[in-house]
């Protein structure tokens, strides 16, 4: 398959809302990878923008600001990258789009499924984009990916294994173990395993949780059974523990794996029903280039939407979770 270069794509006029740990590599990939600019940057203290617009050398001509409203409100710029933490982005995405901007929400895209489904309804009332910042899925490797299990080469798929486990910062005033900041290990890392077995299976006709939480009420790491008849599908989070992050498709007549760090820029490998390998070669540089260009592409094409990241997949991933934190017993503060 033929994955069509970011710099290819039309440029769009970026700003970047909460100038945090995703949001400079967004800095730093965007500008080198793709025609798309950073005009902008909004963060609560004008301090923190300024020191991000040196750090990141997006450019002397980019305007900071000490506030979110400040920078929604900028009408050079078109589109707004959210990279606040989890339960700000119900907020964040709702005063971008009443400045009618388009955006670009990092995962997981809202605490639960109420919130998006009300994001998407005020967008397409203001036909405006909204898309959940995936990025894996717009990786070369995960196009290719879905060719093969279509393809049929492994056989019929009856099982998929995805671990994410990371041993990230425990002090209990760090966001990820916040419950009021929607921290736990679910909606950080959980959601890459989830958004890729529904890519490619859909909702599961049944859900089963098993985990553990930490001392502040967020969940600390889950393993998520998934029955789709007698297919089986299993997502595995974990914060405390430095895991390998590898998947593994099974087939009837072989698999398919990516050893390590699944999401993120990958080889393929695929092992036929009699052992023989063969290794696909994908991985790309950078990385969050490919779903700003699939962005822009749908905006010069007047779509709002884009068809590999619909707002409906957003939302069933969104339930899915809604679904594991009710058997985990994780209620964010907002919620009671
Ligand atoms: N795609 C990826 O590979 C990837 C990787 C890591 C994280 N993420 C996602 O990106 C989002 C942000 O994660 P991060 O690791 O960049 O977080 P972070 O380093 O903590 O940065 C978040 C920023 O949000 C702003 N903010 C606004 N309201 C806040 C509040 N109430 N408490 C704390 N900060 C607040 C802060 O900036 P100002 O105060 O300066 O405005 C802060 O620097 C999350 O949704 C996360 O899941 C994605």
């Amino acid at each position: 398959m033929a994955i069509s270069d970011p710099m290819t794509a039309p440029g769009l006029r970026w700003g970047v809302l909460a100038p945090g740990g995703i949001a400079h590599r967004f800095a730093h990939e965007i500008p080198k990878f793709t025609r798309s600019q950073i005009v902008a940057v909004g963060s609560r203290d004008l301090g923190r923008a300024q020191k991000f617009v040196e750090t990141t050398q997006i450019g002397g001509g980019v305007r900071p600001y000490g506030s979110y409203e400040g920078l929604v409100a900028d009408p050079g710029v078109e589109a707004v990258y959210i990279a606040s933490p989890h339960s700000e982005h119900y907020a964040h995405a709702r005063l971008a789009l009443e400045a009618g901007k388009h955006i670009l929400v990092e995962k997981s895209f809202t605490l639960n499924a109420a919130q998006a489904q009300t994001i998407f309804m005020m967008a397409a009332q203001r036909r405006l984009f909204v898309m959940e910042a995936m990025w894996s899925r717009f990786l070369p490797h995960y196009q290719v990916l879905r060719e093969i299990v279509a393809s049929g080469e492994i056989g019929q798929v009856n099982s998929i294994v995805g671990v994410h486990a990371q041993s990230l910062n425990m002090d209990p005033h760090w966001r990820l173990m916040n419950p009021a900041l929607g921290g736990g290990a679910l909606l950080d890392l959980g959601v890459y395993p989830l958004s890729l077995i529904h890519w490619l299976w859909g909702l599961p006709q049944r859900i089963k949780v098993t985990g553990a939480l930490t001392s502040t009420g967020v969940d600390l790491r889950e393993s998520i059974s998934m029955w789709y008849g007698d297919r089986l599908a299993v997502a595995y989070a974990d914060m405390g523990a430095a895991g390998k992050n590898s998947l593994q498709i099974v087939g009837s007549n072989g698999r398919l794996e990516i050893p390590d760090w699944f999401y993120t820029p990958q080889n393929l490998v695929v092992t036929s029903g009699t052992g023989q390998q063969r290794v696909v070669a994908t991985r790309v540089e950078g990385g969050f280039q490919y779903q700003v260009a699939e962005m822009a592409r749908c905006l010069a094409a007047g779509m709002y939407e884009s068809p590999i990241m619909s707002w409906a997949h957003t939302v069933e991933v969104m339930q899915l979770m809604d679904e594991v934190r009710r058997q985990l017993g994780v209620v964010y503060p907002i919620e009671r």
